[in-house]
């Protein structure tokens, strides 16, 4: 079986603030493998968003093990796990978070950017490629305000590729369209997460989208609902 990109061993996350105890995840065990589309789906509040970060390494588990890549990830040190997720990791949000002064192209590569101008000049003909592949070969020069909210995200889908990382965290990535931009949003991160073996993890409200993932991890306070297998299905 192929090596897990993401592990979670027992995982849980309480929140600190003064005396303040927030318990919201517990107890969480669960594995990606490479090029899977799993939907995370649960109700507001069930602990979603801080699953998703957990596994992205914006922050940390207060019990259990979570490994990207075989590596323990609570071993890192800020620096090692600011570079995993530069390297390894992509992210799309609700939001875009396009930076409105620079040109489409340029947004698309701005991870690249963070590796120095050798690596993003290199990078440049697969992003065209991404971004033609998306609909937006006529945008390249466009900055973002100009574009629709599907344009934007779509965008955003294409950014999340720019370092060919192992698996990219979409918090609610279609939470912000109208159904026809959200699908096809959504419909690009399938096709796209096929065609580059990059595994997906997405959190979404919607159903039918859920429906077509290769599988659904349920979340309900803070707790996995069924038993995933960590094998991908589906296919
Ligand atoms: N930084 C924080 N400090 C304290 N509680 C938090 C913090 N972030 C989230 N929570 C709480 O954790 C629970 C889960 O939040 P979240 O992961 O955002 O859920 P979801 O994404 O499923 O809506 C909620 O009760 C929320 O209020
Ligand atoms: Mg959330």
């Amino acid at each position: 079986m192929a090596q897990p990109v993401v592990e979670l061993d027992r995982v849980g996350k309480t929140y600190y603030n003064g005396d303040v105890e927030t318990p919201v995840l517990f107890d969480i065990s669960f594995s990606i493998v490479p090029g899977e589309f799993v939907a995370i789906v649960g109700g507001s509040g069930s602990g979603k968003t801080t699953l998703l970060n957990l596994m992205g390494l914006l922050d940390r588990p207060t019990a259990g093990v979570i490994r990207v890549e075989s590596q323990e990830v609570s071993q890192l040190d800020e620096l090692e796990r600011a570079k995993a997720r530069r390297d390894r990791l992509g992210f799309i949000f609700q939001f875009h978070y396009l930076l409105p002064e620079f040109t489409v192209l340029e947004n698309a590569l701005m991870p690249c950017r963070m590796r120095g101008r050798e690596f993003e000049k290199s990078q440049e003909p697969r992003m065209r490629e991404l971004l033609k592949a998306v609909g937006l070969e006529d945008k390249l020069k466009v900055r973002p305000p100009q574009l629709s909210g599907g344009q934007q995200q779509r965008v955003a889908v294409v950014r999340s590729l720019a370092n060919e990382p192992a698996v990219v965290f979409a918090d609610e990535p279609t939470g912000n369209l109208d159904s026809k931009s959200g699908r096809l949003v959504f419909d690009l991160m399938k096709r796209l997460s096929r065609e580059s073996g990059t595994a997906f993890v997405m959190v979404t409200h919607d159903d039918n989208f859920a429906l077509e993932a290769d599988r659904v991890i349920r979340i309900r306070d803070g707790r996995l609902v069924g038993a995933p297998t960590g094998l991908k299905g589906g296919e």
